[in-house]
């Protein structure tokens, strides 16, 4: 399985450190950067992600900002992605079991109910459960069908 990870300057020590998790964990990971703590601006690694996504190049993706929320609203601006920003092993798992999400963000400047290596790990051990999901996952698309610029 292939991963693509991205943070901005706020989220730069939490990559690396999932970075390693996952490889130890046996996923490919491709890094998309940012790739040091100087300032640097959200969208472009959001974007950077999600494209690997969309494309098919990565099975999922991992963006981390200073809260999640920005690299996370990004991300969401490229069609077929649903980014969820997860501060718990419950969201995570829901986010994936309910909202097929092929994204999890992650705040690295604020509190999480679980460490954010639980976080991932129960994203990563979900299952989409279909069924009346599927519909609702359905309804989203044609949203982004009906608003297409
Ligand atoms: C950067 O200072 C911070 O604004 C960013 O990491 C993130 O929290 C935005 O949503």
């Amino acid at each position: 399985m292939k991963v693509a990870i991205g943070s901005d300057h706020a989220g730069f020590k939490l990559k690396e450190k999932l970075k390693a998790f996952l490889t130890q964990k046996g996923f490919e990971v491709l890094d998309k950067g940012c790739f040091s703590e100087e300032s640097c601006d959200y969208p472009d690694y959001g974007e950077a992600v999600a494209l690997e996504v969309v494309n098919n190049n990565c099975d999922f993706g991992c963006v981390i900002c200073g809260t999640g929320i920005g690299i996370s609203i990004a991300a969401n601006k490229i069609p077929g992605i649903r980014a969820a920003l997860c501060t718990s092993k419950e969201m995570a798992q829901l986010a994936k079991a309910h909202n097929n999400a092929n994204i999890i963000a992650i705040g690295a400047r604020i509190n999480l109910q679980d460490s954010p290596e639980e976080i991932l790990e129960a994203f990563i051990n979900s299952k989409f459960e279909g069924g009346r999901h599927e519909r609702r996952i359905n309804k989203i698309t044609n949203i982004e069908e009906r608003y297409k610029c």
